[in-house]
This record gives structure tokens, sequence and C-alpha cells, in this order.
């Protein structure tokens, strides 16, 4: 283990000032910008779309951009975001009707593939997929809103995703989703999570950089 990846996500940042907050981070010890993609339709709550995206890349941001998709269709949002600058393409199964393409036009276009799973999806939906992905996004909430309380059955399938993980030898981030914090966040990668999305737990607190390294901290006795 070690090689920790934190994703702050922008959800929960000031969107008048998406840049510089996304900067703040940065700055601040993050690794990955995390963006909720939500279209009222798949999940109740709307946020934004490519052009966000394509806007952090103009102003200067050049870390990896891991996209979420909570939308329902995903392919042409997945083309749109490509194209936008995004690092990572993520969507949720049950959103796509042909799970396989949608993975396959996000290699294409030359991004990393993520597959994302709620509270009471089962791993087994990943069964023929595993070699086609580049990233396993588990959800600790139910998608469609931050500030909520970590699912803690997120653990069990955490522990799960990642003996299979290490089985399959591929590279595959395994990223936990939804009310991770401080004092959650040894668990979930002593759980196996090495990539960790936090919004509520950063950008509610005055000091980004406080808050990512006592996250840190907390992981160093699982750090090589
Ligand atoms: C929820 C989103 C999460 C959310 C996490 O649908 O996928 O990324 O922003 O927010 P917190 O960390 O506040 O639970
Ligand atoms: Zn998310």
């Amino acid at each position: 283990m070690g090689n920790f990846l934190i994703a702050p996500s922008l959800l929960a940042a000031d969107f008048a000032r998406l840049g510089e907050e996304a900067e703040a981070v940065l700055k601040a010890g993050a690794d990955v910008l995390h963006l909720d993609v939500m279209d009222n339709h798949y999940v109740p709550n709307l946020t934004v779309g490519p052009m966000a995206c394509a806007a952090l890349r103009k102003y200067g941001i050049t870390a990896p951009i891991d996209v979420h998709l909570m939308t329902r269709p995903v392919d042409r949002l997945i083309t749109d975001f490509a194209k936008a600058g995004a690092t990572y393409i993520t969507f949720h199964p049950e959103a796509s009707e042909h799970v396989e393409h949608s993975l396959e036009l996000i290699h294409k276009h030359g991004c990393k593939a993520g597959l994302s799973l709620n509270p009471e999806s089962s791993l087994g939906l990943l069964e023929y997929v595993w070699d086609k992905i580049d990233l396993l996004l588990i959800m600790s909430v139910n998608p469609g809103f931050g500030g909520q309380q970590f699912i803690p059955s997120a653990l069990d399938k955490l522990k799960k995703a990642r003996a299979i993980i290490n089985e399959n030898g591929r590279d595959i981030r395994l990223s936990i989703d939804g009310g991770i914090k401080v004092d959650n966040i040894y668990d979930a990668a002593l759980a196996g999570a090495d990539m960790f999305v936090a919004g509520s737990a950063i950008f509610n607190q005055p000091n980004y950089a406080e808050v990512i390294t006592t996250m840190r901290n907390k992981l160093k006795p699982l750090t090589e």
C-alpha cells in the first residue's frame, strides 16, 4: 500500500471562485480534483457540465481532474468531458445502456475509465469488466449531495474490491466517495482504498492545508 491520493470534491467549493478554489486545494497538498456532474435525472441535484472542466483547464489547472458522472445517459458527456480536459471519467453502470461501449469510448479519447458503485450495488456488476477499468469508485453515500454521513457497509465492499484488484494484478485505483473525513480516512485506507474523495471535510474548513495534512498523517502508518 501507500501512494494514497487525496481528491477534494469541488462540489463543496465556492462555485463563484472555482478556479481559485481548485488552485487553493492543490496548493494545500491535494493530488486530484474531483468534479461531480449531476443531471437532475439520474440524481435529483444539478451541478456543472463540460464547460466547468474546460474553464478549469483554461484557468491553468494541470492536475488530474476526476470527472464523476452522475448522469443518464453517459456517452455524449464522455466525449464532451474528454474534450474538456478530463483525466478520469467515471460513470455508474446502471446509467449506461452498454457499459463496455462507454468504457471503450473513454479509452478511445485517451482518458482513464472508472466505474462507480452505489451503496446497494454489488461488485458482481463488474465481473466481466475488471480488465477494462482504471478506477473503481465506491460510493459511501447515496449519490446526489455532499455533506452526507458515511455508510459503514462501504468498508466491507472496499475490502472485497481490494482483494479482487490485488488478485487481478492490474493497476486499478480504488476510490471512496462520500462522508470521508479526518476521522474515518484511516479505516477506508485499511479496508483497501487508495484514493479519497472529500468535499465538505475540506472545503468547510478555513485551512485546507491543515485538513489535508491531518488526513495524510492519519494515512502515514499505512504508507510504505
Ligand atoms: C456525492 C458526490 C461526492 C460528494 C462528497 O454524490 O459524489 O463526491 O461531493 O461530498 P462529502 O465529502 O461532503 O460527502
Ligand atoms: Zn463524487
